[in-house]
């Protein structure tokens, strides 16, 4: 959930944990806070409530000496937003700078026990109970006493340790939280997020859970070798470019992150996909019968269309589970079950609880994930990426495109595995070829759709309605535009209006539905129909050359035909486009927005 960064080598580390901050900002940022360490003096240390990007020119003024520092950027989740609950934390010396990133369960217990022993605490976070051990344990040794500490520690954490008395080292441990290190040239880093260190090195080495690292100005060692691998991002590929907002950039990128998931895994010819994370796995999977896609947010919502798809298409018996439910219920399975766990960032802690309670039920465990060597993608047996490239904006967009376009193609790997005839399975490639192209053309309604936001921006409630396999493209429709606009929307099914929501709808309760020329189209006009009777006005997300629509509702949205099963893909683009739309023409922050966090890694 939150940000964090050490720096060790010849440079000044304060621009280089200024600008890895900044990075990182999307992923957490009610405050922040440094410590840089030198040989001469005291340490510098400085820790806020608010935004590092505003405070920035002021932190740019300041001349901080070191090479050797920390940052942390805070989303809170133990103890109030104030600066001192901000990271680093210290011990009762001052010796020890502690940032953390994870959630320590026990910190109750240990502070009682720790302010019996004479410890002198400064903030209400759980953090500060880890700084207060090391401090307990030290004795010569930094990372002994950061081992002795977690074993007493019941939780998660990334953490990244200095000491005032060390001062030619950086200690760093992780437990269900992400810590890569970073081998640069003549320095080392440790992040949470590869963002922070890209433009310094692309050489990482991810951290396993229970592991521990030191770095020194020549060298570092882990307690085991493990090989470097690369980050496949750019620095430019994480930049804003011209746009205004990374969610209207990635937004763009719609169409180019269709193109990206499918790339050299089509087979027209014999109407089947290339994935090599299943097909290593391909005999197995032929004796599913039984299949788990565990995720949340808006990758859940990608998930339901999977469902849809793997029902109809391959025919296997399909459930969605939201990863904070999943981890609490009892799911029935056998040796024939798989489960598929779809992540953006592949850090999600509910989705990765979910993730390891299936492994110890030895369950064939796949993952759909967008970065590379992420946990879930280390954790789960195999696996596929998406292939999106980095997605800063809070709210996921083009990453619900690569879900998507994997999840179709799951459906088609399976449905040849057992009873798609190559026909279908040659339309189903056929019609995903295109969809890079379908896309483009939808973007190019931007302008429209802008128009349409600056005359429903006036309202302050919203349905979204969809059916079958545009259902979940109405919950993510309304997720979208409530998460950064802060109005009020809701997702329902379209025969779900009679039962209660039609209650709502007046003149001023306006309605979005996603009316695709498609198996469920006369049913989507007859809720329309039901909306409109009570006075409540439309907005249609509807298919090319439909004349009839335009007489029913107030707005209509065309987007290009395509395969039912694949609709999806296309109608969510204008609903991406509408939200930020929306929440920029209020003023909002709509790649931050208030309260949310990209990655979140706590439960
Ligand atoms: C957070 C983000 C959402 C994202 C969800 C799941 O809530 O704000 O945009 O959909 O996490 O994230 P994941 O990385 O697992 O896809």
């Amino acid at each position: 959930m939150c940000g964090i960064i050490g720096y060790i080598g010849k440079k000044p580390a304060f621009p280089a944990l200024l600008s890895g901050l900044k990075r990182m900002e999307y992923r957490g940022y009610d405050s922040y806070g440094f410590c840089v360490l030198n040989n001469e003096k005291e340490p510098f240390f400085h820790k806020k409530v608010g935004k590092i990007s505003e405070a920035e020119p002021e932190l740019l003024n300041l001349e901080v000496k070191g090479n050797i520092g920390q940052a942390h950027t805070r989303w809170a989740t133990t103890g109030a937003v104030t600066d001192q609950n901000a990271h680093p934390h210290w011990d009762c010396k001052k010796n020890i700078f502690l940032i953390h990133n994870g959630i320590i369960e026990n910190h109750k217990d240990l502070r009682e026990k720790l302010i019996k022993e004479g410890h002198e605490f400064s903030s209400e976070t759980d953090t500060e109970v880890l700084s207060h051990l090391v401090e307990k344990y030290l004795d010569g040794n930094l990372e002994e006493a950061l081992q002795k500490t977690l074993r007493e520690v019941r939780g998660t954490y990334g953490i990244v340790l200095l000491a005032k008395d060390d001062p030619q080292k950086i200690v760093t441990a992780r437990l269900s939280s992400p810590v890569i290190l970073g081998i640069g040239q003549d320095e080392f880093l440790v992040a949470s997020d590869p963002s922070a260190i890209i433009t310094h090195t692309r050489q990482v080495i991810n951290l396993d859970d229970n592991e521990i690292a030191v770095l020194k100005p020549d060298n570092f060692f882990i307690l085991k070798e493990k090989p470097t691998v690369s980050i496949e991002w750019t620095p430019e590929e994480a930049d804003k470019k011209d746009y205004p907002h990374f969610m209207l950039k990635e937004i763009m990128e719609e169409p180019e992150t269709i193109e990206n998931a499918i790339r050299g895994r089509l087979m027209p010819e014999e109407g089947t996909v290339k994935l090599g994370g299943l097909d290593k796995v391909a005999e197995r999977l032929k004796d599913i019968n039984k299949l788990i896609l565990v995720a949340c947010g808006t990758a859940n919502y990608a998930s339901r269309v999977g469902k849809y798809m793997l029902e109809e298409y391959a025919g296997i018996p399909t459930s969605v589970d939201i990863g904070s439910e999943f981890r609490y219920r009892k799911p029935i399975i056998d040796e024939n079950t798989a489960a598929i766990f779809v992540s953006q960032s592949g850090e999600t802690a509910d989705t990765l609880a979910g993730l390891k309670e299936m492994k110890k039920k030895n369950v064939l465990t796949i993952g759909i994930t967008n970065v590379v060597g992420s946990t879930q993608s280390r954790e789960t047996e195999t696996g596929v990426y998406t292939r999106s490239g980095p997605e800063i904006a809070v709210a996921s967009t083009k990453a619900f495109l690569g879900q998507l376009s994997t999840l179709a193609m799951f459906a088609v790997y399976f449905g040849r595995q057992r009873n798609m005839s190559l026909v279908m399975g040659k339309r189903v490639v056929s019609e995903l070829s295109k969809l890079p192209e379908l896309a483009k053309s939808i973007l190019n309604l931007a302008p429209d759709i802008k128009k349409l936001a600056e005359k429903y921006k006036e309202f302050e409630n919203f349905w979204f309605i969809g059916r079958k396999y545009n259902f979940p493209i109405a919950l993510e429709g309304a997720l979208k535009l409530k998460e950064i606009s802060y109005l009020h929307a809701e997702g329902v099914a379209g025969g779900e209006l009679k039962h209660g929501p039609l209650a709502l709808i007046q003149d001023n309760f306006p309605t979005i539905a996603i009316c695709t020329s498609d198996s469920v189209y006369e049913k989507m006009v007859s809720n329309i129909e039901e909306v409109k009777a009570r006075g409540g006005p439309v907005m249609a997300i509807a298919t090319e050359g439909d004349e009839r629509i335009k007489e029913l509702v107030d707005d209509v949205i065309y987007i290009p035909k395509t395969l039912e099963m694949l609709t999806p893909i296309l109608s969510v683009i204008p609903l991406h486009l509408f939200a930020y739309y929306m929440a920029d023409l209020l003023g909002r922050n709509v790649d931050k927005p208030r309260n949310l966090a990209k990655s979140v890694t706590v439960e």
